[in-house]
């Protein structure tokens, strides 16, 4: 059996060292906003290579408070794709606006730089950008885009600590960033957590606000927030992942090329595309056949995923803003295939992936 992810492998390996930070944590009586949240916020802030961070409760909420602390609301346009996690654009509707979406290149499938200037209008306000899969956007031109036309520039980095664009690291380069800890993610927690960094201090200032119930400071209240902190556990787990982040994406892309060399023609692999480093959140193969391959991985007792079958404004919440044509956004999800990639998995593993897929497309 080879499971789609297998995080027992990471918590064998990390066991000792984890147990004993954890010991510290949980005897020091903070477990919410205390110095194991501050440590991590200085941390990765450092990582990343922007200035201001908060800890928040998940990547959703990053994005929910991220948009919010920008005072995007009702009667504003968020331009972003449909075809992502339902999370990116939750944030842009919980918060009363409108998404926009603009359609996904064929290659990449990332957002198309080349149709979002048709998509603007008076209304709009935000261009939300995702790095799905773990391969950053191509952020020049949209940063281009969004000077020209005064828009705020937001990545989705949830998929993707540690990929960079042009040699910086993804989540320094618009005006605010959000990240997922969601524990399969590439820095993952073992529960949920999220993050918002940002170079602007007053939207950091915002954000540590609306995070913790509008409090400016104890019992002064100036805005409607909510309770959304990474609690110390948390924290904790992730400053010491942190360190182990490089090495885990070095795994990660040294498995992808294994699956590359060894893929048939007949299935499409990823491709990085120029300037950039792809940290393969996920390894997503297209096929016509695609159906047949996984039942066949299936048959073999191989895991394998769809992200994700269903663009978001096809999902029946989103029938309001079902409105636009996007050929290639509702094309992609009936070939795509998400293979095992982790960094605990054998390369013996991939070997018999690979096997089992030449073996379906003959
Ligand atoms: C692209 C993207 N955005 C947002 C999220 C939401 O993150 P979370 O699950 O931590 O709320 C995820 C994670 O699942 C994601 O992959």
């Amino acid at each position: 059996m080879i499971s789609f992810m297998d995080l027992t492998r990471e918590y064998e390996f990390l066991k000792l060292e984890l147990n004993e930070s954890l010991q510290e944590t949980l005897s020091s009586g903070y477990y919410i906003m205390g110095p194991a949240l501050k440590e991590f916020e200085k941390n990765f802030s450092r990582y990343i290579g922007t200035r201001y961070a908060s800890g928040v409760n998940s990547g959703s909420d990053a994005l929910f408070l991220a948009l919010k602390s920008l005072g995007i609301g009702k009667n504003d346009e968020v331009i972003t794709v449909a075809h992502t996690f339902i999370s990116t654009a939750d944030a842009i509707v919980l918060n009363g606006a409108r998404p926009v979406w603009v359609d996904i290149e064929p290659d990449s499938y990332l957002i198309d730089p080349e149709r979002v200037v048709e998509k603007i209008t008076p209304h709009t306000r935000a261009l939300l950008v995702v790095h799905l899969y773990g391969q950053p956007a191509e952020m020049d031109k949209l940063n281009e885009i969004c000077q020209e036309h005064d828009l705020y520039l937001i990545e989705d980095a949830s998929q993707a600590h540690g990929a960079e664009y042009k040699g910086s690291k993804v989540g320094s380069l618009g005006d605010v960033s959000c990240f997922s800890f969601y524990p399969t993610k590439n820095l993952g927690g073992y529960g949920d957590g999220g993050m918002v960094l940002t170079k602007h201090r007053e939207v950091q200032e915002k954000i540590r606000n609306l995070r913790d119930y509008g409090q400016q400071k104890k019992n002064l209240h100036t805005k409607i927030g909510i309770n959304s902190r990474l609690d110390e556990i948390q924290a904790t787990i992730l400053s010491l992942k942190l360190k182990y982040l490089d090495s885990w994406n070095k795994k990660r892309r040294k498995l992808a090329r294994i699956y590359h060399d060894q893929l048939t023609p007949g299935v499409r692999t990823p491709q990085e595309k120029e300037n950039r480093k792809h940290v393969y959140h996920l390894y997503v193969i297209n096929a016509p056949q695609r159906d047949l391959i996984q039942r066949e991985l299936f048959k073999n007792g191989i895991e394998s995923r769809i992200h994700y079958p269903t663009p978001v404004h096809k999902q029946p919440a989103y029938l309001p803003w079902r409105d636009s044509y996007l050929p290639c956004t509702e094309q992609v999800p009936k070939g795509i295939l998400s293979l095992p990639l982790y960094p605990w998995l054998k390369e013996e593993e991939v070997n018999r992936i690979c096997e089992v897929i030449d073996h379906a497309s003959m």
